[in-house]
């Protein structure tokens, strides 16, 4: 599992494009065409990220150098309740597995607060994944808070980008139990099956799974 605050350090190793795409065979080494294969899904992946620095939403186009299916987003030093998401993406037609889709994510600390000081406005819990051959992607991160105005319901807000298809936003992740949860929210289906997740826990920690339909392009 990839601790995002490390990835700087981390420089160039192999992204999880080529993951995706390549079997790694023990003992061999990945061939030239499959690491260009890699190279242009990234490629591709970045053309398709929205560059306008006004949008309040987009952060694909920050998308790190390495990025793979499963991430750490907020370390086991962070305070609040232990979270794992996963699930897995399909195309529009809810069955194909969507393999090579970045899912940007953000969501607010424990006191419902996205930037602080100098950070970026999303805040430090953010993240991207790179789904793997059979569309599944993972993160662990702490349960965010509602907004301090207590106004909406405590989300994770996530965007996904194909190779194929502009960054868009799909509905947030909601947690079943909040009180602030709106009837408009409940209905929605931007990303396909239902956002509003209900928690089982193991321990100390939550599990959700959000499984996501790619809006049609
Ligand atoms: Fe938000």
């Amino acid at each position: 599992m990839i601790d995002i605050r490390d990835q700087g350090r981390r420089g160039f190793l192999l992204s999880a494009a080529a993951f995706a795409l390549l079997p790694l065979v023990p003992g061999c080494r990945p061939d030239v065409s499959a690491q260009t294969g890699a190279a242009d899904v990234r490629r591709r992946l970045l053309q398709n990220a929205i560059s306008d620095a006004g949008c309040e939403w987009c952060g694909a186009r920050d998308m790190p150098d390495t990025v793979a299916a499963k991430a750490v987003i907020a370390g086991s030093e962070e305070k609040g309740e232990r979270l794992i998401i996963s699930g897995r993406v399909f195309r529009s037609d809810a069955k194909t597995p969507a393999p090579n889709t970045l899912i940007y994510l953000y969501h607010t600390d424990l006191e419902g607060i996205y930037g602080r000081g100098n950070e970026h406005k999303h805040g430090r819990f953010r993240g991207w994944l790179l789904t793997d051959a059979e569309g599944r992607y993972e993160f662990e991160t702490i349960k965010p808070a509602q907004y301090p105005s207590r106004r909406f319901a405590a989300h994770i807000h996530m965007t996904v980008t194909t190779t194929d298809t502009k960054e868009d936003w799909i509905d947030s992740i909601l947690f079943e139990g909040d009180k602030l949860i709106t009837a408009r929210e409940r209905e929605s289906r931007k990303g396909g099956f239902n956002p509003i997740l209900t928690l089982t826990r193991s321990g100390d920690v939550f599990r959700g799974i959000r499984d996501i339909a790619l809006p049609r392009a």
